[in-house]
């Protein structure tokens, strides 16, 4: 068991928990991810480890409660525990010094960003981050990100808080201005959003890494759940990824896996929230 030390709201259906788990904090780096059930017989739920405190042996998860199993996750408070926490898992991301590097989170993705732009900034890159959300209340890990970026730029799309419009936005004036231009771009958030980085910072050659989160059951590379591909070769997210290059993502066959268990998923929040039907 794995014992949960705090549980935070930090947004609407996103909770930061810290558990205690020794082996992991002292052996993570940045762009992993552990597995998780809540108890057993539960599903695994894949879950960056947003930081991690080897000496005091925990690690911080941000979780995104929007299904049945997350929010089973979600609903163990400090104190309680969680069944599995198995990891690390993934390849860390491949850090390096670009000079300058922009880093792009998209709501929950923000969270998966944290690690590897702090690593980036860690290694010397002089980091603009650019954080979006739907509203003021969505935008999450602002101070903790100023805190090593060289400037951190936020867009909401109602305008209640930074600049009004999408992520997207705030990049194209990195990207079009040469004495701006990063040598290098992360995205990290919803799907939509990577492609469309991706497809931005294409025609100028800027190197673009994505963070993919596709359906994930082992997270070991045994059972081709999260097979993605990638510059028209099949790639498992797990062992492979989770960064891949943007460039050679294909966006649209991720979109179309990702929503082969939505009705089903809808079915099991319904049951949850004690409801008959979809
Ligand atoms: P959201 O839909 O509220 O979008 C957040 C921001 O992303 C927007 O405000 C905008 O700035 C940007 N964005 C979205 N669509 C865009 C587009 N078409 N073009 C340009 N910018 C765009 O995000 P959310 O609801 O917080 O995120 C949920 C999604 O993120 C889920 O689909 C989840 O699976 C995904 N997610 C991905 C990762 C990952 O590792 N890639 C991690 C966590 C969550
Ligand atoms: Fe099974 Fe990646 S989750 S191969």
């Amino acid at each position: 068991m794995f014992e949960v030390i705090g549980n935070d709201i930090l947004a609407p259906n996103l909770h930061r928990l810290t558990v205690r788990a020794p082996r992991v904090a002292a052996a993570r780096r940045a762009g992993q991810f552990v597995m998780v059930r809540s108890a057993a017989g539960e599903e695994r739920i894949p879950l960056t480890i947003g930081d991690a405190d080897p000496a005091a042996g925990t690690i911080t998860l941000y979780v995104q409660a929007i299904g049945a199993s997350t929010r089973r996750i979600v609903a163990v408070p400090a104190g309680g525990a969680l069944r599995d926490v198995a990891g690390p898992l993934g390849l860390p991301t491949h850090i390096a010094n670009w000079g300058r590097v922009a880093c792009i989170g998209g709501g929950v993705g923000t969270a998966v960003l944290y690690p590897l732009a702090r690593a980036l900034a860690e290694a010397g890159n002089e980091v603009t981050t650019i954080i979006g959300g739907r509203s003021a209340q969505y935008i999450i890990l602002k101070d903790e990100l100023a805190a090593f970026s060289r400037e951190l730029l936020i867009t909401t799309e109602d305008g209640s808080l930074g600049r009004k419009g999408f992520v997207t936005h705030a990049l194209d004036d990195l990207i079009t201005d040469p004495k701006l231009r990063p040598g290098a771009v992360f995205a990290v958030g919803p799907v939509p959003m990577m492609r469309a980085v991706a497809e931005q910072t294409r025609p100028h050659g800027i190197e673009t890494v994505v963070s993919l989160n596709p359906i994930m059951i082992d997270g070991t590379g045994m059972c081709g759940g999260c097979r993605v591909v990638v510059g028209g070769v099949s790639r498992f997210a797990c062992v492979d990824g989770p960064e891949f290059d943007g460039h050679q993502v294909d966006f649209a066959n991720l979109t179309d896996r990702l929503s082969t268990y939505r009705k089903i998923e809808a079915e099991h929040a319904c049951r949850l929230a004690g409801k008959e039907t979809v």
